[in-house]
């Protein structure tokens, strides 16, 4: 795996920072009434404004490309809900965006779970506990350690508070690709995988779920949901391991 050096960090953290700032943007426009095709056209105006690109639209397979500019995953969908106009928000939802970028050569990879108005305390628990486990796997994201070791600190939420841990879906290096090595698991492996050195740049995106983990894909090929129809929470950044501390690169 790449280690990044000076200046390609400086980009990687220029892309976090965009990729940050975005995500933040149409998060303060969540709110009940607004469809996510909406969202998903304020993301597309958003990002040519700034100047950048999204990795989301048209990747993937040739034959049927991810359509929208960023992901808008609501309740029991987990990952990749297709932006729709029929998709309303309503009081008491959970709303999964996951936008990443590239810009000047770099991918800058978040998400974040919003809150729809008033959502109810096990909703709120949830996405509390996703984002604890998130940053918990981040502390762990020190040179010298491994990459099981950022797992093993965020299974330890999920084990501890009940919740599901999607398997079928994972963390990721993140730099010049949106998708590159290692794999960045959400569970503990037998194995340690790989040593981390300071210039690794790292996607580390928890998907929790209410109730069971297992998964179902609908007929569109991107929507993934939880099979019981649970609410799933995900969220996630793009981080540095460095000389000293773990660098989170997706804050505004
Ligand atoms: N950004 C996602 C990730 O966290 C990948 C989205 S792929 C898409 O790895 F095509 F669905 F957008
Ligand atoms: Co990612």
């Amino acid at each position: 795996m790449i280690c990044r050096n000076d200046r390609e960090r400086q980009g990687m953290r220029a892309a976090g920072r965009m990729a940050a700032e975005l995500l933040r943007s149409v998060g303060e426009r969540v709110r009940p009434g607004i469809s996510t095709a909406e969202l998903n056209e304020l993301t597309r105006e958003l990002m040519e404004r700034a100047g950048t690109v999204s990795a989301s639209y048209h990747y993937g397979p040739k034959k049927n490309p991810y359509p929208g500019y960023a992901c808008f995953s609501l309740n029991d969908i987990i990952i990749h809900g297709i932006p729709s106009k029929d998709i309303l928000l309503r009081d008491g939802d959970i709303l999964s965006v996951d936008l990443a970028i590239f810009y000047k050569d770099f991918c800058g990879d978040n998400t974040a779970t919003f809150r729809v108005g008033k959502v109810s305390p096990s909703a709120d628990h949830l996405i509390r506990g996703t984002e604890e486990a998130l940053m918990a796997g981040i502390q762990e994201a020190v040179a010298g350690h491994y990459v099981n070791d950022i797992s093993a600190a965020i299974e330890a939420v999920a084990r501890r508070e009940g919740y599901g841990i999607v398997r079928e879906f994972v963390g990721h290096g993140v730099g010049r690709e949106m998708h590159e090595e290692p794999q960045v698991p959400n569970y503990t492996l037998p194995q340690r995988g790989l040593k981390l050195r300071p210039g690794m740049s790292l996607a580390i995106e928890p998907m929790f779920t209410l109730g069971s983990a297992d998964i179902q894909n609908d007929p569109d090929g991107w929507t993934v949901r939880t099979r019981d129809h649970s609410l799933a929470a995900h969220v996630e950044h793009t981080i540095l391991v460095t000389e000293n501390r773990p660098e989170i690169l997706t804050l505004p």
